[in-house]
């Protein structure tokens, strides 16, 4: 399968005829390297309702005619503006055309921004676990560390994909332990130096690791891989 970056959390996982997304902030983004008016998927995977992850969900799902896989609130107000939506929360999985996918904890909050400096609480913030083409890939969306990342890694990971920005999330230094505990053969890391708040260093994180013995690779975005 194919791996391409979008910047920031957003993923374009691609499989045979499937098309999976993840977190796409286009709109807005300093780094996205395409309009999300030319993003072909079939399924959305939003992670938690803040700015950076809700993104241009609602425009790419209407355009593709594509089903959003996410926690049940958000889900719930997705589908009252129209969106397919699949609702989910931590722990529950459902099997799908492309494979399966399961909803994962995550430490951090999860509001919609109303404008004027108002937020409403919207459920709980998420992680995703793929299981596509017999490979597991963990996306751990916006966290903090925690130890029962230790659980994810049951059965193996073939990709992790890990915020690594600091501020908002796990810093470089937390995330080398989050491979500690998930020991994927490779991680990407995400959710830094979209902003100057998000100064966690991609070339540090890939220097700490490797000492740890783990494989990284980071990608620019617009770049690809095959996993
Ligand atoms: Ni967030
Ligand atoms: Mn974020």
């Amino acid at each position: 399968m194919r791996i391409t970056s979008y910047g920031h959390s957003c993923f374009l996982i691609e499989s045979g005829e499937h098309r999976l997304l993840t977190d796409p902030y286009l709109t807005g983004s300093p780094v996205a390297p395409i309009a999300s008016s030319d993003v072909r998927c079939s399924y959305i995977f939003c992670s938690h309702a803040h700015d950076d992850h809700l993104g241009d969900t609602v425009a790419i799902a209407q355009q593709n005619q594509a089903t959003v896989v996410t926690a049940y609130e958000l889900s719930e107000y997705l589908a009252h503006l129209g969106v397919t939506t699949l609702d989910l929360m931590p722990g529950g999985g459902l099997t799908l055309p492309f494979g399966q996918v399961r909803l994962t904890p995550a430490i951090h909050s999860c509001s919609l921004e109303l404008g004027e400096g108002r937020n409403l609480p919207l459920g709980s913030p998420t992680g995703f676990l793929f299981s596509v083409e017999g490979k597991r890939i963990y996306f751990a969306g916006d966290t903090a560390l925690f130890s029962d990342m230790r659980l994810l890694a049951r059965g193996g990971l073939d990709l992790a994909f890990l915020p690594i920005g600091d501020r908002y999330t796990m810093g470089v230094e937390d995330a080398v332990t989050a491979l500690e505990y998930l020991c994927p053969a490779v991680t990407v890391p995400m959710h830094y130096g979209t902003t100057k708040k998000l100064y966690g260093d991609p070339q540090v994180f890939t220097q700490l690791a490797q000492k740890a013995g783990h494989s990284v690779r980071v990608l620019a975005p617009g770049e690809s891989f095959e996993l």
